[in-house]
């Protein structure tokens, strides 16, 4: 029998309770579902709304429903509408008429607004400790490779060389952006939605402030019909976590070329790679394929919920229920994925012979052979245009800058000395560049000390 079956003469269709019903995926919400009903009925006994004693006895069976959850005892009923009903059905079934007080002064539009923001709380922090370990590995990866070079690259073509710690700490600033933006998401969900009421809020006498304040709210939502029919904070997160994986699929991305013969510049752990079932030499790196996969799967949960909303007239629509298997589907992706993507990394081998090698190739130097011109007088254009020509005449004649005679640099420009060897060696190349955010050692310390501060006050 429906809680709401009074206005109906029939039956629901079983296949209509079906389609329906939320039940399946809402009921991870069991635990802010029961924690926002405990501070319901807190409010509405200290407010008189209902006698203290059945306050007292809501909450006595709300703990132990939670509890019979906890231990098993207790299973989710499928053929439950949804959660809220779940819960509320219980409860009644164990302390009978004051169970069914509860809802008074309040609806299902705003107990499920206050269940997601209360589960999407949990939620962010359980990824900003993910993200967090996995700056400390990106960190730490860096640390050991300060002085690695390696060729940093434009349009995947050789550029300027780098070094393997400057390269990882990019990434260690996207995670960085990624922490500071689910703060930045959780601060304006922080607000709490309950006593909007089905959508005009209530008559009854109730404590807003309260509720909000023993849920650990900064303050109670100021519209009721915006405190139902809101869902940006879904978006938001959706579009943080969308982010998140838009750099894993990045450094995924990357690691795939740096594990192909073609590069070699890292080994995969046996632990993290993968084997082929025909070809006996592969070892693939699946993980970091699968990570930027699944980052499309993410992105197509943020449209899901964007398409969702658009459109929606005030208030609350049924539509809405949509909203849950969206937003978890994103976060469940986004954790599984960090948590399998940091081991991947830590235990990665470095080959940093195999770095340097390929920055000795392709001319990554020429940059600083312009300068080295440029800095003895001679007008930056002109210092490219000779370091093109002399470029030129070495990729004819299967030679590099670092073995062109001094000569053959004269040659191209009589102000060459033997100084130039020094400005084009890679190692001078990199610690050349000390400026702030640059690739030499001081910078590259000054970064990761930055980012150490960071974790210290997040
Ligand atoms: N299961 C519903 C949801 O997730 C709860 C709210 C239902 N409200 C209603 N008026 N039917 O959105």
């Amino acid at each position: 029998m429906k809680m709401w079956a009074g206005r109906f003469s029939k039956e629901t269709d079983a296949r209509v309770n079906d389609f329906n019903s939320s039940i399946r995926f809402d009921s991870r919400m069991y635990k802010d579902d029961i924690e926002g009903s405990i501070a319901h009925a807190t409010m509405l006994g200290q407010c008189g709304v209902i006698e203290l004693s059945e306050s007292l006895e809501i909450i006595g069976g709300l703990k132990e429903i939670l509890a019979d959850i906890e231990s098993g005892r207790l299973a989710f009923d499928p053929d439950a509408e949804d959660i809220h009903m779940f819960v509320e059905a219980e409860l009644t079934q164990r302390v009978g008429d004051a169970g069914k007080r509860l809802h008074t002064a309040r609806s299902r539009n705003d107990q499920v607004a206050l269940d997601i923001r209360l589960d999407l709380r949990h939620e962010i922090e359980d990824i900003k400790a993910l993200l967090i370990d996995f700056m400390k590995t990106i960190i730490s990866k860096a640390e050991e490779n300060k002085t690695t070079v390696m060729p940093g690259y434009t349009h995947l073509q050789r550029a300027q060389p780098i070094t393997f710690a400057h390269h990882l700490l990019a990434y260690a600033q996207m995670i960085k952006r990624d922490i500071t933006r689910l703060d930045d998401c959780k601060k304006r969900m922080n607000e709490c939605p309950l006593g909007s009421g089905a959508l005009a809020g209530t008559t009854y006498p109730i404590d807003r402030s309260k509720t909000a304040k023993l849920l650990g709210f900064d303050a109670p939502t100021q519209n009721s019909l915006d405190g139902v029919s809101d869902r940006d904070f879904c978006v938001e997160l959706a579009s943080a976590l969308s982010l998140i994986m838009t750099h894993l699929s990045r450094f995924s991305e990357e690691i795939v070329l740096w594990c192909s013969w073609e590069f070699k510049f890292v080994e995969l752990d046996d632990a993290f790679a993968t084997g082929s079932s025909i070809m006996p030499q592969k070892k693939n790196p699946d993980v970091a394929e699968l990570v930027r996969g699944k980052t499309g799967r993410v992105n197509g949960d943020l449209v899901a919920l964007l398409t969702m909303m658009k459109g929606l007239p005030l208030a609350y629509n049924k539509d809405m229920q949509e909203d849950k298997e969206a937003i978890f589907d994103a976060i469940d992706t986004v954790k599984l994925c960090v948590s399998t993507f940091n081991p991947m990394v830590s235990t990665m081998k470095t080959l940093p012979q195999n770095m340097r090698a390929a920055a000795a190739k392709g001319f990554i130097n020429a940059t600083d052979c312009a300068d080295y011109l440029t800095k003895k007088g001679l007008p930056f254009r002109d210092a490219y245009k000779i370091t093109g020509q002399i470029v030129g005449f070495c990729v004819a004649k299967g030679k590099t800058l670092e073995t062109l005679t001094l000569e053959e640099y004269k040659g191209f420009n009589p102000i060459f000395d033997d100084g130039v060897y020094n400005a084009i060696s890679l190692d001078n190349c990199v610690n050349g560049r000390k400026v702030i955010g640059g690739p030499a050692v001081e910078p590259v310390e000054r970064q990761i000390e930055l980012l150490k501060e960071l974790l210290k006050n997040i």
